[in-house]
């Protein structure tokens, strides 16, 4: 998580960094901070908190500096206060660096260096790398007898700090994406990575550093994904990549269009309401760009021959998604499907070989759980295959085969559009291996489309007034479903938790009179999901099960009859059975939305979370 950017060019940095991090504010917003360089010398500016307080100290400055560095923190080391947040600098005021990662052998490095006499002030990783650098740089020059100088007076070359940079990431365990600005050097910022995410990005007369692209809109138009272990700097007409063994690595820069209007509130008030009503679009976004760019087609129908085995691995909303495909997959093709969190998988032992096909989703594609499950897929000789949302990830740049998902874009850390796309996407998957395998399956991607069209503006915020005024001082809502419904719940689930702070719990309704059912009372408030057509009997009595025991049941359901045994009913579409994800989950979205906002929180930003994990 943490969200850092770099800036040199022609232009004042700073405004530059605020508005470039206020793209990434979704990976973190316990404080933000810059780094600039001005005459030589570094100057750094924190705020706790969000971003806006960052913005509103500098409001009235001019600061005249084109390069500068920034950064907006979920904190890991240390708690969200002014020492620990980010730039980090060493102790002689030689060097500033912003960072996103875990250094994991930060304790012993940090323990060495004191022994040397370093003094700390803070409890970061990252104040350990910028000590580490600094150290690095400065016992090279007293190698060369010029210790007399005062350190921050001196003016190192560029190779020397590349050097250094270089030693200091070799005895740096665990994640990393560093952009550092040094004193004396003032047009250029150096830069390392290596498991999280960190990109290039150009203008004219101007280069970029980001946590992702979408951070650079409207400033730079070319892009490279920095690759693990590369280091390097960038000027304003300059790039240099280097790998770790210090030779140079000749760059590719991709096009990558992004609309201004895809990462603006507009006429919305929050992020994740405009995403909700992107719904639909993003449905139909992804199956035509999948049947446009042909992705499925490049993947070789001979992995799915003998004994191919399945596997989906995902976090979250995305591990939903996956937990809908292999409901699908298994009860259409009869091809069982082995799904794991991916904070389960990689320490499982899985049992992986050159026969196993691994799924992966990822909106991000940055999730670090999930990145470590795809190289031990790649190791045990799988074939990978990934879904995901953000354009030159580093998830897109290891896998073997790319199924993008179209939904733009996705800035509330409650993920809603981009659920649905994966949706789509894994649903033209499943398309795509049902002709392979010659098996017959009751729906297809034009289907879906027809579906997302017809009911786009299908609206349920008046129809939930009630009901979110009622809940929202709940401390548990419960919410059940059978087969696909529950898969559904589980979704509502996460959604109503993240972002209202009730504990919300989804449960097979079959599975209530074997525990939970304990917890039920005349104050309880249940959301059923009921789409399945098969299940409405099953599901219905375990309704009345809730009702004799006082509890208030809020129906989410096509069927009608209903309405009678439960306390309200939020009708939806009826639709294929099959295709029942795509029209239930918007009321569901949508009651988390209300709900939040009804207890006055920030939806779009919920607390302790971020919006992309990319720590273990
Ligand atoms: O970027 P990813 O899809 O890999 O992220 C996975 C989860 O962290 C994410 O879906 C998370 O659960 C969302 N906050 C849910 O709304």
């Amino acid at each position: 998580m943490c969200g850092i950017v770099g800036y040199v060019g022609d232009r004042l940095g700073v405004p530059i960094a605020l508005k470039c991090l206020s793209a990434l504010e979704y990976r973190g917003y316990d404080s933000a901070g810059v780094a600039y360089i001005d005459n030589g010398k570094i100057y750094t500016e924190k705020r706790v908190g969000k971003l806006v307080n960052l913005y509103n100290s500098l409001k009235n400055k001019i600061i005249p500096s084109s390069c500068a560095i920034g950064h907006t923190r979920w904190a890991t080391h240390g708690e969200p206060n002014k020492n620990n947040a980010h730039p980090q600098t060493d102790c002689n005021g030689i060097l500033a660096v912003v960072h996103n990662g875990i250094i994991e052998n930060f304790d012993s490095i940090k323990q060495d260096l004191i022994a040397k006499g370093v003094k700390f002030n803070s409890d970061t990783d990252t104040e350990v790398f910028a000590q580490l650098l600094a150290y690095n740089l400065c016992a090279k020059l007293m190698h060369n007898t010029m210790h007399n100088t005062a350190h921050n007076t001196i003016k190192f070359s560029k190779k020397t700090i590349i050097k250094a940079l270089n030693k200091t990431i070799q005895q740096c365990e665990g994640a990393y994406a560093v952009a550092i600005v040094v004193a004396g050097i003032d047009d250029c910022i150096f830069f390392a990575k290596n498991k999280s995410p960190l990109i290039i990005g150009k203008g004219e007369e101007e280069s970029y550093l980001a946590s992702d692209t979408p951070a650079l809109l409207g400033f730079a138009n070319k892009f490279y994904s920095i690759k693990d272990g590369e280091l390097g700097y960038i000027e304003k007409n300059k790039i240099v990549v280097f790998n770790d063994n210090l030779e140079n690595v000749k760059i590719k820069f991709q096009q990558i269009t992004i609309k201004t209007e895809q990462v603006m509130l507009g006429e919305f008030k929050h992020f994740m309401h405009k995403e909700i009503e992107q719904g639909a679009s993003s449905i139909i976004e992804t199956i035509d760009r999948i049947k446009k760019l042909k992705v499925l087609q490049k993947i070789p129908p001979k992995i799915f021959e003998d004994k191919f085995n399945l596997h989906i691995t995902a976090c979250g909303t995305a591990l939903h998604a996956g937990l809908i495909a292999k409901y699908i997959i298994e009860n259409q093709l009869r091809v069982p499907v082995d799904l794991d969190y991916a904070s389960e998988f990689r320490y499982k032992k899985p049992i992986l070989d050159a026969h196993s096909v691994c799924l992966f989703i990822s909106q991000s594609g940055e999730t670090a759980d999930t990145l470590s499950c795809v190289e031990l897929a790649k190791q045990k000789g799988a074939t990978t295959i990934a879904f995901t949302n953000v354009p030159a990830s580093r998830m897109e740049s290891i896998v073997d085969f790319v199924v993008p998902t179209g939904a733009g874009p996705e800035i509330a850390v409650a993920s809603t559009k981009a659920y649905l796309a994966q949706l789509a996407a894994l649903y033209a998957f499943i398309e795509y291996l049902a002709i392979i395998l010659k098996k017959e399956i009751k729906f297809n991607c034009g289907m879906i489309k027809n579906l997302a069209l017809k009911y786009s503006h299908q609206d349920y915020t008046k129809v939930l007034d009630d009901i979110v005024e009622e809940i929202k001082n709940e401390e548990s809502i419960y919410f059940i479903g059978r087969g696909v419904d529950y898969l559904l719940a589980l979704e509502g689930a996460l959604k109503l938790k993240e972002i209202s702070y009730i504990h919300c719990e989804a449960l097979p309704a079959g599975e209530l009179k074997h525990g939970s059912l304990a917890l039920i009372n005349n104050n309880s408030f249940v959301v059923a999901v009921l789409t399945q057509s098969n299940l409405i009997e099953k599901t219905l009595n375990n309704i009345h099960e809730l009702n004799s025991r006082g509890a208030k049941v809020i129906l989410i359901s096509p069927f009608t009859n209903l309405e009678n045994f439960v306390y309200k009913q939020i009708y939806i579409p009826n639709v294929n059975d099959l295709l029942t994800p795509f029209v239930a989950m918007k009321p569901l979205q949508t009651l988390a939305y209300k709900v939040s906002i009804s207890k006055n929180l920030d939806p779009d930003k919920p607390r302790n979370l971020a919006k992309s994990v990319t720590v273990e």
